[in-house]
């Protein structure tokens, strides 16, 4: 195995590490052509660990996502457990944010927070306890009562983030969440993800195309070949914990890894 390599598929999750264990998964997506849109993706998450995905566009990282959350299936042969079970449908425990966001635009910021909660029929002190828990922690409280279109684009994501937490997810599972923000809304986003996982300590899949995104918040990154993807690279960012956009961002071994990595998708 290559050194940061974990356990895969059945082994790992019986060794009871593996929060998250694909194994042999490959999809063709069904259309006039038959697109392959993935071959024998391997890999596997220790619980609490954080993962980023990097690949080209197209390679297929949001169809991986997809698979791993239970909204689509894999081909016939791949295997996909999460949290030990088999991931066939969706679940309370795991929690996905898209590309784009999934606000309700007639609700309040509260109300949409709210909204997976009271679909769910929790207990309304419940509810009031962990809106009131995340509204300081994704800094949204003065903008509790305002509409999503009245919000900045990182306050959108922000509660776009709220939407999922409030499920109390043990997994995260985040497509390019913070994709079509200008970097430094990113950078301070990226922050306070780092602040929350750090509290919650859940295990995270995050898909992304920013190469310090990645090496920044993550503890491996797991880098796609082009179409039909694969995961051809796993490294281990050996950096130390709990990071800080100054100190780590300086650090001789954080531009290592952005140059190794850069190399490995061919963007030097
Ligand atoms: N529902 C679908 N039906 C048919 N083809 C699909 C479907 N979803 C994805 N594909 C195809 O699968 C391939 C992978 O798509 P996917 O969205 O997973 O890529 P991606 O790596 O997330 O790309 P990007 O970085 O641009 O978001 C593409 O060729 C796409 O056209
Ligand atoms: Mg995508």
């Amino acid at each position: 195995m290559k050194p940061g390599a974990v356990a895969t598929g059945e082994a790992a999750v019986q060794a009871g590490v593996a929060a998250i264990s694909v194994s042999k998964v490959a999809k063709t997506f069904d259309t006039r052509q038959g697109v392959r849109a993935l071959e024998q993706v391997d890999f596997s998450v220790p619980r609490g660990e954080f993962v980023s995905i990097l690949g080209p566009s197209g390679c297929g990282k949001s169809t991986l996502l997809r698979i791993v959350a239970g909204l689509i299936q894999p081909d016939a042969g791949g295997d996909v457990r999460v949290l030990d079970h088999s991931q066939t449908r969706m679940s309370d425990d795991v929690g996905v944010v898209f590309q784009t966001h999934n606000m309700l635009p007639w609700e309040t910021v509260e109300a949409n927070i709210r909204l997976a909660a009271e679909v769910r029929k929790l207990p309304r002190k419940d509810i009031d306890e962990r809106v009131e828990a995340l509204l300081p922690i994704l800094k949204l409280e003065k903008f509790r009562r305002n509409y999503p279109h009245e919000l900045s684009g990182g306050m959108r994501q922000r509660a776009a983030l709220g939407q999922i937490l409030v499920m109390r997810p043990k997994v995260l599972l985040l497509d390019e969440p913070f994709g079509a923000l200008d970097a430094l809304t990113r950078d301070q986003l990226n922050v306070e993800l780092l602040r929350l996982w750090q509290e919650m300590r859940q295990t995270v899949i995050l898909i992304t195309h920013s190469i310090s995104e990645a090496v920044f918040l993550s503890d491996r990154v797991l880098v796609m070949s082009e179409r039909p993807g694969r995961v051809i690279e796993d490294i281990r960012i050996d950096l130390p914990r709990p990071r800080d956009p100054r100190t780590t961002k300086e650090a001789a071994a954080f531009g290592h890894y952005v140059v190794q990595l850069g190399h490995l998708m061919g963007v030097d």
